[in-house]
């Protein structure tokens, strides 16, 4: 089992990008708890994966700055490299390296942080059979569905313990059911993991299945923070509503 993890406390502050004069990212607050899974839900272009490229370090901020645990890890014309940031990352289109075999790809993040030959090997084989693929491990990607493709890059992701996820819109290469099937995995997952995660999508209903808060972005901005209820939980009838609906509340005077 990859196991549970500490995860990070994520602060953007007045976090800005632009390319020229082309302003995609303008002054973003933000604060994303240790443990917590915030989805960033917006329309195509609004900044979404630029705000997700800033957190991995694969840009650099031309306002503002990151702390991850209260460190500084970006600000104007300097960016920690995404290798010393305790990443783990799934994209759109899965990303697999064709070359490896799927244990290879997910012992590959192991191998980069110098755990021992034997061990990567245990714990790329548990990520796997935690996402239902232990069967699988000797294939190549291009043997692979789709969905199992991105399990895989899932198990990848997940293989190392990172204290901070982060996925890229996942899901939508993926046909519906296969999608739903998905996002109750990876919320299961990350629920788990105990790792704090980014969740880039422009689907409402798979933000509120996943996310402990949903984030919207507009034009490379917050324009929105709601916070999803827990599946289950529905409003009772309002006859049985113990607190009065606010028409029917009395009317305090003010002198
Ligand atoms: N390298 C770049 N140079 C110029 N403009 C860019 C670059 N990367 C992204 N953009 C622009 O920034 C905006 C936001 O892009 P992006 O973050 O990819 O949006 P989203 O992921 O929400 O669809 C888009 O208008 C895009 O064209
Ligand atoms: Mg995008």
């Amino acid at each position: 089992m990859p196991g549970r993890q500490i995860g990070a406390r994520l602060v953007a502050e007045g976090l800005a990008l632009r390319y020229g004069d082309r302003h995609v990212l303008q002054g973003m607050d933000l604060a994303v708890e240790p443990g917590e899974v915030v989805a960033l839900l917006g329309p195509s272009g609004c900044g979404k994966t630029t705000l997700l490229r800033l957190v991995a370090g694969l840009a650099t901020p031309t306002g503002g700055r990151l702390l991850l645990d209260g460190r500084e890890i970006a600000r104007p014309g300097w960016a920690l490299p995404p290798e010393r940031r305790g990443l783990g990352m799934v994209f759109q289109d899965y990303a697999l390296w064709p070359h490896l075999t799927v244990l290879g790809n997910v012992r590959f993040p192991l191998q980069m942080r110098r755990v021992p030959r034997r061990e990567t090997i245990e714990r790329a084989r548990a990520a796997l059979a935690q996402v239902g693929l232990a069967a699988l491990a000797g294939q190549r990607p291009a043997q692979l569905s789709g969905g199992q493709q991105q399990r895989v890059a899932l198990a990848r992701a997940l293989v190392a313990r990172p204290a901070l996820l982060l996925f890229d819109e996942p899901l939508s290469n993926l046909d519906r059911d296969l999608r739903e099937e998905l996002c109750g995995e990876i919320r299961q997952r990350l629920r788990e993991s105990g790792a704090t995660a980014l969740y880039v999508t422009h689907d409402r209903h798979e933000a509120d299945v996943l996310a402990d808060r949903v984030i919207q972005l507009r034009e490379g901005r917050v324009a929105g923070i709601t916070v999803p209820k827990p599946p289950g939980d529905v409003d009772p009838p309002s006859e049985f509503s113990l607190v009065p609906p606010p028409a029917a509340a009395p009317r305090v005077a003010v002198a």
